[in-house]
């Protein structure tokens, strides 16, 4: 039973979050330090200078979650589960009761995640500490929708815009999977994602492309032809 003063001490700061932000910090090796912020009602996971779940975050993956037909998907993997919102969406707002695989390097996010967010391992919800990049590399699993959501701050690492990293991405969505790639805020990169989707395009992918989503973000949607 969740006791009392927990439930109060919630309940204030939620409402105390509609007057100013009410702040607590965590330091990360990875991402420097997190900030989990109230903010308008809502509790958001940031990092310095991006907002890492909940939030616009969670409305940008949102928006390309509308784009997919998530009635034909029955495995989701995850690369970069943060404080899980995306997997809030998915269960809450879209009712996918599936099986997820999440993804995430940070254990001071999983711990975020679950002491924070109520986001933590059950029957259909695998959390896989390790790196991205290399849990790709060894995955035999296919999955029907693959969310690649890799920041530290507010840059994805070059080694997410990689062909290897790719390839084996692509490797490891079933035929008709489909990959929801959350590829920028920032602009120095828009050249690296642009050859990046054209050499998705060289695999037989659909992509489209959507640039400015929430005014800030890049995200492609690859499906298989
Ligand atoms: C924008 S947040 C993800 C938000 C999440 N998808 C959600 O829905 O709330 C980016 C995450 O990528 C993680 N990350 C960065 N590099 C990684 C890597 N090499 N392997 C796995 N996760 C990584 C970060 O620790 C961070 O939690």
């Amino acid at each position: 039973m969740i006791p009392i003063n927990c439930i109060f001490n919630h309940n204030m700061k939620r409402l105390l979050s509609y007057i100013y932000p009410v702040t607590k910090t965590i330091a990360s090796k990875y991402s420097g330090p997190l900030e989990i912020t109230w903010y308008n009602g809502i509790k958001h996971l940031n990092s310095k200078n991006a907002n890492y779940s909940y939030g616009s975050l969670q409305r940008i993956l949102k928006f390309g979650l509308e784009k997919i037909e998530l009635s034909k998907v029955n495995s989701v993997l995850i690369l970069g589960m943060g404080g899980g919102s995306v997997i809030e969406t998915l269960r809450d707002h879209f009712n996918y009761t599936k099986h997820i695989d999440a993804v995430e390097i940070d254990p001071i996010i999983i711990e975020i995640a679950k002491n924070e967010f109520e986001i933590s391992e059950s029957e259909t919800l695998k959390i896989h500490c390790t790196d991205a990049f290399e849990f790709v590399k060894t995955n035999k699993e296919k999955f029907d929708l693959i969310i690649v959501d890799l920041f530290i701050d507010l840059m994805v690492p070059d080694k997410f815009l990689s062909a290897e990293f790719w390839d084996n991405v692509m490797g490891s969505k079933s035929s008709k999977g489909v990959i929801l790639f959350n590829a920028s805020v920032v602009d120095s990169k828009s050249d690296a994602i642009k050859t990046l989707s054209d050499y998705i395009k060289t695999k037989i992918f659909r992509v489209v492309v959507h640039e400015n989503v929430n005014n800030t973000n890049t995200i492609i949607i690859a499906s298989g032809l």
